[in-house]
């Protein structure tokens, strides 16, 4: 009698064909939850620290890390032999909350900031591969966004912390990510604009990420095509880095399951087809999603936006990444 052949993971397809499938990681249900553990490990061949490495996160003080909950996601990477993609080093939200106590001069920021860099980027030297190095640096209008960074440091900030970063680790991908501009729209043009002008200046960026959180409106996979081609052209890899895809809470289709399988079959063969290698959904399954919790979103949006659902089932959205990858 021969035994059943077991089916391919994502993953298996996925290495197959070196494509690198990846998944947003919560330590905390590393730590508690076996299933969780495991359909990561087995599924998908990337991880991303969901809120690990952002510096709220790791600085509890001034002068003090906390690379306990990083250090869980990033050696659970490595463990399973999975990339690593750290997110994020400069960013305006999840900032420690001490900082709105801390009356400093903007050459005390840009301090702070350097050898915040120096120091994450430098302890994950051999173990992250790719860092989102600025996150979310422009606005929904394509201006640049006014933060504490660009009003310490002025708007050369983004120059500054890719030097940093390259700096002490001249082997990591060095990434720009962004959310809202995964299709051509004014602000993906306002960022092609902007890394087209680090570029001429020689600043170390090697991507850019599209977040990809198709919250309510569904980007269109043609549009997305030729954004990453367009990226790539200017000699930038492309990686979708916080794949999501929900639907108006007031608006969710009868087929809700099947219209966002075939919308992540659809930027999967987008991505390919534009040459990009890389998707990274946001968080394993529906239950650790962070429409469920963050702010307003469980009322605005479906809370089902990934590729498990609550009790880790592979979902429509799953076979049809898996397919998409087999072909
Ligand atoms: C989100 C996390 O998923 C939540 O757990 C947290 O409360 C807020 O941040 N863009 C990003 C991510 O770059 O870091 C955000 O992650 C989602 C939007």
């Amino acid at each position: 009698m021969s035994a059943e052949p077991t089916e391919s993971t994502l993953r298996d397809v996925a290495d197959e064909r070196e494509f690198t499938i990846g998944t947003a990681i919560d330590p905390d249900s590393l730590r508690r939850d076996p299933s969780y553990w495991k359909t990561a490990s087995s599924e998908f061949n990337a991880v991303t620290p969901e809120n690990a490495l952002k510096m709220g996160p790791l600085r509890p003080s001034r002068h003090t890390y906390d690379f306990r909950d990083a250090d869980a996601v990033v050696n659970f990477g490595r463990e399973n032999d999975m990339t690593v993609r750290g997110h994020t080093l400069v960013w305006h939200n999840q900032k420690p909350e001490w900082f709105q106590a801390w009356d400093y001069t903007d050459e005390q920021l840009r301090q702070f900031l350097r050898e915040h860099i120096h120091t994450v980027v430098g302890r994950y030297r051999e173990t992250v591969d790719a860092w989102d190095v600025v996150n979310e640096a422009v606005a929904d209008d394509g201006s640049m966004r006014r933060t504490v960074w660009s009003d310490a440091l002025g708007e050369d900030y983004l120059e500054e912390a890719f030097t940093w970063a390259r700096e002490v680790n001249p082997d990591a991908d060095l990434y720009y990510n962004d959310y809202g501009a995964d299709e051509i729209n004014e602000k993906s043009d306002a960022i092609y604009d902007l890394l087209e002008g680090l570029l001429e200046r020689d600043v170390p960026i090697d991507g850019v990420g599209l977040q990809l959180h198709a919250l309510g409106d569904h980007p269109d996979p043609d549009s997305i095509a030729e954004n990453i081609e367009r990226f790539r052209d200017l000699g930038l890899e492309v990686q979708i880095t916080e794949m999501d895809v929900a639907f108006h809470a007031d608006d969710v289709p009868a087929d809700a399951l099947e219209i966002q399988a075939d919308y992540y079959r659809e930027v999967v063969e987008a991505c390919l087809e534009a040459g990009c290698d890389t998707i990274v959904t946001w968080d394993v399954h529906d239950a650790n999603s962070w429409l469920r919790s963050f702010k307003d979103f469980g009322e605005r949006y479906s809370g089902d936006p990934l590729l498990f659902d609550d009790r880790y089932e592979r979902k429509p959205a799953y076979y049809a990444v898996r397919d998409a990858l087999e072909e």
